[in-house]
């Protein structure tokens, strides 16, 4: 598959386009940045550790039935997608209370959700991704119902699939972030699945092993995310 020009640079990630227009490549780069952009850093091997990470629970969700742009590995630092019409949300999913949920109702780290809970957020750095609900959703644009249902279901059948991987490979996924576009009308799950945009913790000590390591300066971020992989069965180079 020949990668042609950049069509975009987020935080993390680049995107190129290829010869195929319902196909584009996504360039894991090793940058790291938290708090809205405000907080970054190089992480040597990042880039490849969350490319190959991704595409593991990529081809999970997929066998679970979960449609995503995921079409295969690459190389070391690339993988090739589906072309998505990406929409403006975040879809948070929380197991056990953590960040900003405890920053918000003011409730201890680690308390257990029973149900887990979802949240949407705007993806806009500009504001700092404000929370949202589906009124706003609706009412600005930013989705259509049927859609918001979709990102919902989906998410929720995600989170049937993943907290049970983890749980096996002794640890916690505490929350994560979901990401959902358009290929040809239907909506599936784009973006990445990686510790970048997730919390897990160890189950037995909750030591954190995902970008909080980052955002709290509490070091071996790259060696964490590796860990977690290797418990889930994933081998890196
Ligand atoms: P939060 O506690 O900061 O709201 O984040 C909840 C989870 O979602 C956490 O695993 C980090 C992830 N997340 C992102 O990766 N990017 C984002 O922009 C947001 C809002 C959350
Ligand atoms: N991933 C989000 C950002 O870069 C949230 C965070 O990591 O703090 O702003």
């Amino acid at each position: 598959m020949e990668k042609r020009a950049e069509l975009y640079a987020g935080k993390a990630k680049s995107v190129f386009g290829t010869e195929d227009p319902d196909l584009l490549v996504l360039e894991f780069r090793d940058d790291t940045s938290a708090f809205d952009g405000k907080k970054r850093q190089q992480l040597a091997r990042k880039g490849q550790v969350n490319n190959r990470f991704n595409a593991f629970v990529m081809d999970r969700l997929a066998a679970a039935g979960v449609p995503t742009h995921f079409e295969r590995l690459l190389g070391d630092r690339e993988s090739l997608v589906k072309r998505l019409d990406m929409l403006p949300l975040e879809c948070v999913v929380r197991n056990y209370a953590a960040g900003s949920l405890c920053r918000r109702y003011g409730v201890e780290e680690g308390l257990e959700l029973v149900p887990p809970t979802f949240e949407f957020f705007l993806k806009s750095d500009a504001l700092g991704d404000p929370m949202v609900n589906e009124y706003h959703i609706r009412s600005l644009g930013w989705a259509e119902p049927w859609q918001v249902e979709r990102m919902k279901e989906l998410t929720f059948r995600i989170n049937e699939i993943l907290p049970p991987l983890f749980a096996a490979a002794d640890l916690l996924l505490v929350d994560y972030k979901l990401e959902f576009g358009l290929f040809r009308g239907e909506l599936m799950l784009g973006d990445e699945v990686t510790p970048d945009g997730c919390r897990v913790w160890d189950r037995r000590t909750r030591e954190k092993l995902d970008k909080d390591r980052f955002r709290q300066d509490l070091g071996r971020v790259v060696e964490s995310y590796e860990l977690v992989g290797n418990r889930l069965g994933i081998h890196f180079d």
